[in-house]
């Protein structure tokens, strides 16, 4: 990285000496991690739907005759690119006021599956898929965002394409890809990860009759909370990003959509492909 940092010494009559730091931060670029909030985010069919209701959108005389527009929107909070708080799945966990700014970034940890994928929609990151990052990458470090790239993300906004389904109401037909529960507790015991998430959709929800929120619930009730629908991980370096999660901070919130972002030094920006 070539940031430079220069340090300018002040001296003023009225606060003695000041410091400061000026970055020069050029080669940093920034890259969007989120897909556009609607005209229809994707959510899950038994959540409630998004609306967008345009209030005003004309020269208005109560405001000087400028031009004013608003408009009010009706939005699950777990629609499109999203974060989950840990109270989604587990009572007395944290609520999205109460997830502390400190938790909603970290350094960026990208396991590409999108190989095993192409051979098995309803491939499951495992511990050694993890361990073989950290084999290249070293440890997993600490405050982590840990996110699978499984190339899920061109398949937005199509909900058939993303859940995978010709019945999108028939949440035991979705096949995507996700983590193996042990993957989770690995994550959530032995390293200490501030999110998980991926370019999916949920993180649980095996294809069978039974629903099964295991991961979720292992990483909530440890106040982990988990991003969705993440977009755009193939611009990544799968270390070496910092992953910022701006969610609204909706007080009891259990999620709120998010224009999830990441900073990476432009020598590691990737080319699209
Ligand atoms: C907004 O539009 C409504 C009618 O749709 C109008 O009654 C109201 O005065 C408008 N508000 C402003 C500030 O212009
Ligand atoms: C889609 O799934 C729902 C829920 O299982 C079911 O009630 C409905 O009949 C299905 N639709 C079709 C076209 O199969
Ligand atoms: C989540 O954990 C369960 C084990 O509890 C595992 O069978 C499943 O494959 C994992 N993934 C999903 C999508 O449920």
């Amino acid at each position: 990285m070539r940031c430079t940092t220069t340090l300018f010494v002040f001296q003023s009559l009225v606060t003695g000496i000041i410091a400061a730091r000026r970055s020069s931060c050029s080669d940093i670029r920034v890259v969007d991690l989120s897909h556009v909030h609607g005209p229809k985010p994707l959510t899950a069919p038994f959540f409630p739907p998004y609306s967008f209701n345009i209030v005003n959108r004309s020269y208005s005389p109560m405001l000087g005759g400028n031009w004013f527009e608003i408009n009010y929107i009706g939005t699950s909070e777990h629609s499109g690119t999203h974060i989950d708080a840990p109270s989604h799945f587990y009572r007395y966990r944290k609520r999205m006021h109460e997830i502390p700014l400190d938790k909603l970034y970290g350094p960026g940890v990208i396991i590409d599956i999108r190989r095993q994928v192409s051979r098995n929609v309803n491939y499951r990151v495992k511990v050694s898929d993890i361990k073989r990052w950290e084999a290249t990458h070293g440890r997993i470090p600490k405050g982590a965002v840990v996110l699978f790239n499984s190339g899920w993300s061109s398949r937005h906004p199509n909900p058939n394409r993303v859940f995978n389904t010709q019945n999108t109401s028939d949440i035991t037909s979705y096949q995507f890809p996700s983590y193996e529960f042990s993957a989770i507790t690995f994550l959530a015991k032995f390293r200490s990860v501030n999110i998980v998430g991926s370019d999916t959709p949920s993180i649980g929800d095996s294809p069978t009759s039974r629903v099964d929120l295991s991961n979720f619930t292992f990483l909530f009730q440890r106040n982990i909370p988990v991003v969705l629908n993440v977009a755009n991980l193939d611009r990544l370096p799968l270390s070496g990003s910092t992953i910022f999660v701006p969610a609204i901070n909706i007080y009891d919130g259990s999620g709120a959509p998010a224009r999830i972002f990441a900073t990476v030094p432009a020598s590691k920006l990737k080319r699209r492909y």
